[in-house]
């Protein structure tokens, strides 16, 4: 970790409620990861302004229930979204996971959510010395698709993402809208050929899903799948 790193942190001005910008070593994270120590992985979670904060609850709710250190970062129209639909005001564990809040470990689970503010560009995960395990956007809107295509580092989501693509760890962006226009579908090939994995969501209904729940699960399993977190969601087609 750079001096740089060390030298914001606590001097963010748009850090919201429940933010902060502290350092997280990688040791810290075996002593917070009570359910399986062994495998417990780091994760950074990137959350932009397009459609489907379910996912990204989903997502969150998962990884942080097997252990799993997150470090999530979203984005001022990511923040709306998750107002808009799902009626988050704060972000944080409670808001962002209910159930999980509401656990008997909902303690230790707290401990490995680390809040960055999207401004601070200085932030542990804007360093390539920082090491995770991939980073997913989740949704990724046309807006921060376009800012990482063209290497943007102006905020922090789109900074880790770039780091996690320079360091060649796994990106996996989940790029929402429709229908594309050419400049999305160009954006997505730039990052693809850099090492990104386009995961839109786009979910089969071969399992004959009989609930919303379901199909966010179809996605968010893939994801997982991407990120070799095991998981018994419902995603894979077994012929008879
Ligand atoms: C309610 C709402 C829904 C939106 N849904 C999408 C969407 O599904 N896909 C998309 O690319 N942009 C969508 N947008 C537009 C983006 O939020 C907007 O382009 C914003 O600048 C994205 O910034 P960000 O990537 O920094 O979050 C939506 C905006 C609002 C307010």
């Amino acid at each position: 970790m750079g001096s740089w790193e060390k030298g914001v942190k606590g001097r963010i001005a748009g850090a919201g409620p429940g933010e902060r910008s502290g350092v997280a070593k990688r040791s810290d994270r075996t002593t917070a990861s009570p359910t399986h120590p062994a495998l417990a992985r780091r994760f950074v979670v990137g959350i932009s302004g397009a459609s489907g904060a379910w996912y990204a609850q989903r997502l969150l709710e998962i990884l942080l229930s097997q252990g799993h250190e997150v470090h999530l970062v979203v984005s001022d129209y990511g923040k709306r979204l998750l107002f808009d639909e799902s009626g988050i005001k704060t972000i944080d564990l409670a808001s962002l996971c209910p159930k999980l809040a509401k656990g008997a470990k909902a303690s230790e689970i707290s401990k490995n959510l680390f809040i960055h503010p999207n401004k601070d560009v200085g932030a542990v995960i804007a360093s390539g010395s920082f090491l995770h395990d991939g980073m997913v956007v989740i949704p990724c809107s046309s807006a921060s698709l376009g800012a990482m295509a063209t290497g943007g580092g102006s905020n922090l989501l789109c900074r880790a993402a770039m780091v996690t693509l320079k360091e060649r760890r796994p990106l996996i962006v989940c790029h929402r809208e429709m229908p594309l226009s050419l400049i999305d579908i160009r954006n997505m090939e730039t990052l693809a050929l850099a090492g990104a994995t386009i995961c839109s969501p786009n979910p089969g209904f071969y399992l004959l899903p009989k609930t919303v729940e379901e199909i966010v699960d179809f996605t968010v399993g893939k994801v997982l799948d991407l990120l070799k977190v095991e998981h018994g969601l419902k995603t894979r087609w077994e012929s008879d």
